[in-house]
Protein backbone atom coordinates (compact mmCIF):
# COMPACT_ATOMS: atom_id res chain seq x y z
CA UNK A 1 0.00 0.00 0.00
CA UNK A 2 1.26 3.54 -0.63
CA UNK A 3 1.91 5.41 2.23
CA UNK A 4 -0.64 7.51 3.83
CA UNK A 5 0.20 11.66 4.19
CA UNK A 6 -0.87 12.97 7.21
CA UNK A 7 -2.53 17.19 6.44
CA UNK A 8 -2.53 18.32 9.70
CA UNK A 9 -5.46 20.85 10.07
CA UNK A 10 -4.37 23.77 12.94
CA UNK A 11 -7.49 26.02 12.86
CA UNK A 12 -7.93 25.71 16.65
CA UNK A 13 -4.47 26.70 17.57
CA UNK A 14 -6.41 30.04 16.24
CA UNK A 15 -10.06 29.03 17.84
CA UNK A 16 -7.41 29.51 20.98
CA UNK A 17 -6.06 32.51 20.40
CA UNK A 18 -9.18 34.07 19.10
CA UNK A 19 -10.23 33.90 22.39
CA UNK A 20 -8.47 36.39 23.78
CA UNK A 21 -8.03 38.34 20.68
CA UNK A 22 -4.55 38.43 20.84
CA UNK A 23 -1.70 36.91 19.03
CA UNK A 24 -0.98 33.85 21.04
CA UNK A 25 -1.31 31.03 20.79
CA UNK A 26 0.10 31.28 17.11
CA UNK A 27 -0.74 28.71 14.36
CA UNK A 28 2.23 29.55 12.30
CA UNK A 29 4.23 28.28 15.06
CA UNK A 30 2.18 25.54 15.12
CA UNK A 31 2.36 24.86 11.65
CA UNK A 32 6.17 24.47 11.65
CA UNK A 33 6.14 22.42 14.65
CA UNK A 34 3.83 20.22 13.27
CA UNK A 35 6.00 19.54 9.90
CA UNK A 36 9.11 18.86 12.48
CA UNK A 37 6.96 16.15 14.00
CA UNK A 38 6.47 14.33 10.73
CA UNK A 39 2.92 16.33 9.29
CA UNK A 40 3.13 15.98 5.35
CA UNK A 41 1.65 19.13 5.17
CA UNK A 42 -0.52 21.65 6.54
CA UNK A 43 -4.29 22.51 6.86
CA UNK A 44 -6.42 25.47 7.24
CA UNK A 45 -9.87 26.58 6.40
CA UNK A 46 -10.58 30.44 5.90
CA UNK A 47 -13.92 30.34 6.65
CA UNK A 48 -16.41 33.35 5.57
CA UNK A 49 -16.80 35.02 8.94
CA UNK A 50 -13.22 34.19 10.21
CA UNK A 51 -13.83 31.90 13.42
CA UNK A 52 -10.55 31.12 13.65
CA UNK A 53 -7.94 31.17 10.77
CA UNK A 54 -7.76 34.96 9.42
CA UNK A 55 -6.43 36.36 6.25
CA UNK A 56 -3.14 37.29 7.95
CA UNK A 57 -2.62 33.78 8.66
CA UNK A 58 -3.34 32.51 5.37
CA UNK A 59 -0.58 35.40 3.82
CA UNK A 60 2.00 33.47 6.89
CA UNK A 61 1.33 29.90 6.08
CA UNK A 62 1.30 30.16 2.20
CA UNK A 63 4.81 32.08 2.87
CA UNK A 64 6.42 28.78 5.28
CA UNK A 65 4.97 26.08 3.80
CA UNK A 66 6.95 27.69 0.53
CA UNK A 67 9.52 28.11 1.90
CA UNK A 68 9.65 24.39 3.38
CA UNK A 69 8.60 23.01 0.15
CA UNK A 70 5.35 21.76 1.92
CA UNK A 71 1.99 21.47 0.67
CA UNK A 72 -0.78 24.00 1.81
CA UNK A 73 -4.24 22.89 1.43
CA UNK A 74 -6.75 25.26 1.69
CA UNK A 75 -10.04 24.59 2.67
CA UNK A 76 -12.83 27.29 1.57
CA UNK A 77 -16.10 27.55 0.55
CA UNK A 78 -17.53 27.99 -2.82
CA UNK A 79 -17.75 31.91 -2.92
CA UNK A 80 -16.00 34.43 -5.17
CA UNK A 81 -14.22 36.24 -1.94
CA UNK A 82 -12.61 32.42 -1.95
CA UNK A 83 -11.47 32.30 -5.17
CA UNK A 84 -10.22 35.25 -5.13
CA UNK A 85 -8.10 34.75 -2.15
CA UNK A 86 -7.00 31.52 -3.13
CA UNK A 87 -5.76 32.70 -6.76
CA UNK A 88 -3.65 34.96 -5.09
CA UNK A 89 -1.58 32.36 -3.06
CA UNK A 90 -1.69 29.31 -4.81
CA UNK A 91 -1.64 26.71 -2.14
CA UNK A 92 -0.64 23.88 -3.41
CA UNK A 93 -3.87 22.24 -2.83
CA UNK A 94 -7.96 23.62 -2.35
CA UNK A 95 -10.45 21.39 -0.66
CA UNK A 96 -14.19 23.02 -1.90
CA UNK A 97 -16.05 22.76 1.20
CA UNK A 98 -19.83 23.58 2.15
CA UNK A 99 -19.93 26.42 4.54
CA UNK A 100 -22.95 27.57 6.86
CA UNK A 101 -22.37 30.52 9.39
CA UNK A 102 -24.63 28.70 11.84
CA UNK A 103 -22.31 25.47 11.94
CA UNK A 104 -20.75 24.47 14.64
CA UNK A 105 -17.77 22.52 12.35
CA UNK A 106 -18.36 21.38 8.51
CA UNK A 107 -21.18 19.09 9.05
CA UNK A 108 -21.81 17.46 6.45
CA UNK A 109 -20.40 16.48 2.41
CA UNK A 110 -20.51 19.33 -0.59
CA UNK A 111 -23.75 18.67 -2.37
CA UNK A 112 -21.36 18.89 -6.00
CA UNK A 113 -24.54 17.55 -7.67
CA UNK A 114 -26.36 20.62 -7.07
CA UNK A 115 -23.78 22.75 -6.78
CA UNK A 116 -22.30 21.44 -9.89
CA UNK A 117 -23.23 24.40 -12.03
CA UNK A 118 -21.09 26.85 -9.93
CA UNK A 119 -18.55 24.09 -8.59
CA UNK A 120 -17.27 22.64 -12.03
CA UNK A 121 -16.40 26.46 -13.18
CA UNK A 122 -14.65 27.28 -10.13
CA UNK A 123 -12.52 23.71 -9.94
CA UNK A 124 -11.88 25.06 -13.82
CA UNK A 125 -9.94 27.85 -12.99
CA UNK A 126 -8.32 27.24 -9.79
CA UNK A 127 -6.76 23.97 -11.43
CA UNK A 128 -5.64 26.16 -14.28
CA UNK A 129 -4.00 28.09 -12.15
CA UNK A 130 -1.56 25.02 -10.83
CA UNK A 131 -3.94 24.33 -7.60
CA UNK A 132 -5.03 20.76 -7.10
CA UNK A 133 -8.85 20.43 -6.38
CA UNK A 134 -10.65 18.12 -3.82
CA UNK A 135 -14.29 18.15 -3.10
CA UNK A 136 -14.92 17.12 0.26
CA UNK A 137 -18.11 15.30 0.19
CA UNK A 138 -20.06 12.36 2.05
CA UNK A 139 -19.37 8.94 1.02
CA UNK A 140 -22.33 9.02 -1.63
CA UNK A 141 -21.64 7.47 -4.94
CA UNK A 142 -23.56 10.23 -6.52
CA UNK A 143 -21.29 12.95 -5.44
CA UNK A 144 -18.15 10.71 -6.23
CA UNK A 145 -19.70 10.57 -9.74
CA UNK A 146 -20.62 14.04 -10.03
CA UNK A 147 -17.05 15.04 -8.52
CA UNK A 148 -15.32 13.58 -11.10
CA UNK A 149 -17.98 15.48 -13.38
CA UNK A 150 -16.68 18.92 -11.64
CA UNK A 151 -13.17 18.24 -12.59
CA UNK A 152 -11.73 16.90 -9.53
CA UNK A 153 -8.59 15.60 -9.35
CA UNK A 154 -9.42 14.36 -5.57
CA UNK A 155 -12.37 13.65 -3.40
CA UNK A 156 -11.62 13.82 0.32
CA UNK A 157 -14.44 11.75 1.81
CA UNK A 158 -16.28 13.07 5.03
CA UNK A 159 -15.12 10.48 8.07
CA UNK A 160 -17.39 12.66 10.75
CA UNK A 161 -20.34 10.54 10.91
CA UNK A 162 -18.27 6.95 10.97
CA UNK A 163 -16.09 8.84 13.82
CA UNK A 164 -19.06 10.44 15.88
CA UNK A 165 -21.25 6.79 15.45
CA UNK A 166 -17.42 4.77 16.94
CA UNK A 167 -17.78 7.30 20.13
CA UNK A 168 -21.01 6.76 20.43
CA UNK A 169 -20.85 2.97 20.75
CA UNK A 170 -23.74 2.78 17.30
CA UNK A 171 -24.24 -0.24 15.31
CA UNK A 172 -24.28 1.94 12.29
CA UNK A 173 -20.34 2.79 12.56
CA UNK A 174 -19.78 -0.83 10.76
CA UNK A 175 -22.35 0.24 7.92
CA UNK A 176 -20.83 3.75 7.66
CA UNK A 177 -17.22 2.18 7.45
CA UNK A 178 -18.44 0.21 4.17
CA UNK A 179 -19.69 3.02 2.99
CA UNK A 180 -16.29 5.26 3.14
CA UNK A 181 -14.61 1.95 1.57
CA UNK A 182 -16.90 1.86 -0.85
CA UNK A 183 -16.38 5.61 -2.14
CA UNK A 184 -12.85 5.27 -2.16
CA UNK A 185 -12.92 2.23 -4.20
CA UNK A 186 -15.23 3.91 -6.96
CA UNK A 187 -13.62 7.30 -6.49
CA UNK A 188 -10.11 5.28 -7.29
CA UNK A 189 -11.63 3.64 -9.89
CA UNK A 190 -12.35 7.14 -11.51
CA UNK A 191 -9.26 7.91 -11.65
CA UNK A 192 -9.79 10.53 -8.70
CA UNK A 193 -7.54 10.61 -5.53
CA UNK A 194 -8.98 9.47 -2.33
CA UNK A 195 -8.46 11.50 1.25
CA UNK A 196 -10.61 11.56 3.96
CA UNK A 197 -11.36 13.88 7.11
CA UNK A 198 -13.28 15.00 9.95
CA UNK A 199 -13.40 13.66 13.59
CA UNK A 200 -10.58 11.42 13.48
CA UNK A 201 -9.37 10.63 16.79
CA UNK A 202 -7.23 7.53 17.40
CA UNK A 203 -10.04 5.62 18.17
CA UNK A 204 -10.80 5.95 14.52
CA UNK A 205 -7.87 6.40 12.66
CA UNK A 206 -7.03 2.92 11.72
CA UNK A 207 -9.82 1.33 10.59
CA UNK A 208 -10.02 4.51 8.23
CA UNK A 209 -6.40 4.37 7.47
CA UNK A 210 -6.33 0.57 6.20
CA UNK A 211 -8.57 1.98 3.68
CA UNK A 212 -6.39 0.97 0.89
CA UNK A 213 -7.42 3.34 -1.82
CA UNK A 214 -6.42 6.30 0.86
CA UNK A 215 -3.40 8.61 0.36
CA UNK A 216 -4.44 11.18 2.74
CA UNK A 217 -6.28 12.23 6.44
CA UNK A 218 -6.53 15.92 7.16
CA UNK A 219 -7.00 15.88 10.95
CA UNK A 220 -7.36 18.95 13.60
CA UNK A 221 -9.18 19.08 16.54
CA UNK A 222 -8.24 15.92 17.87
CA UNK A 223 -4.73 16.84 17.43
CA UNK A 224 -4.80 20.38 19.18
CA UNK A 225 -6.57 19.31 21.74
CA UNK A 226 -4.65 16.41 22.71
CA UNK A 227 -1.51 18.17 22.27
CA UNK A 228 -2.72 20.22 25.75
CA UNK A 229 -2.03 17.24 27.52
CA UNK A 230 1.25 15.80 25.70
CA UNK A 231 2.00 18.42 23.25
CA UNK A 232 1.44 18.85 19.43
CA UNK A 233 4.33 16.63 18.21
CA UNK A 234 4.20 13.73 20.21
CA UNK A 235 0.20 13.75 19.37
CA UNK A 236 1.29 14.07 15.78
CA UNK A 237 4.04 11.46 15.99
CA UNK A 238 1.61 8.66 17.85
CA UNK A 239 -1.14 9.35 15.26
CA UNK A 240 1.31 9.17 12.27
CA UNK A 241 2.80 5.66 14.08
CA UNK A 242 -0.98 4.39 14.07
CA UNK A 243 -1.66 5.26 10.80
CA UNK A 244 1.32 3.68 9.86
CA UNK A 245 0.49 0.65 11.78
CA UNK A 246 -2.90 0.43 9.63
CA UNK A 247 -1.10 0.25 7.00
CA UNK A 248 1.21 -3.24 8.29
CA UNK A 249 4.13 -0.76 8.77
CA UNK A 250 6.33 0.10 11.49
CA UNK A 251 7.82 3.19 10.28
CA UNK A 252 5.90 4.09 7.08
CA UNK A 253 7.43 4.03 3.42
N1 LIG B 1 -11.17 17.94 6.35
C1 LIG B 1 -12.06 18.94 6.11
C2 LIG B 1 -12.51 19.18 4.70
C3 LIG B 1 -12.53 19.76 7.16
O1 LIG B 1 -13.41 20.73 6.92
C4 LIG B 1 -12.02 19.54 8.47
C5 LIG B 1 -12.45 20.44 9.58
O2 LIG B 1 -12.07 21.74 9.30
C6 LIG B 1 -11.10 18.50 8.65
C7 LIG B 1 -10.71 17.70 7.58
C8 LIG B 1 -10.52 18.20 10.00
O3 LIG B 1 -11.54 17.81 10.87
P1 LIG B 1 -11.21 17.68 12.42
O4 LIG B 1 -10.83 19.04 12.89
O5 LIG B 1 -12.50 17.19 13.00
O6 LIG B 1 -10.09 16.68 12.56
Amino acid sequence: MSKLRLGVNIDHVATVRNARGDAYPDPVRAAEVALAAGADGITAHLREDRRHISDADIDALAAITRTKRRPLNLEMAVTTEMEVIALAHLPHAACLVPERREEVTTEGGLDVVRGQAAIAPLVGRLAAAGIRVSCFIDADPVQVVASKSAGAQVVELHTGAYCEAVRAGSADAARLLEGLKAAAAQAAALGLEVHAGHGIDYGTVKPIAAIPELMELNIGHFLIGEAIFIGLGPAIQRMRQLMDEARGKAGGA
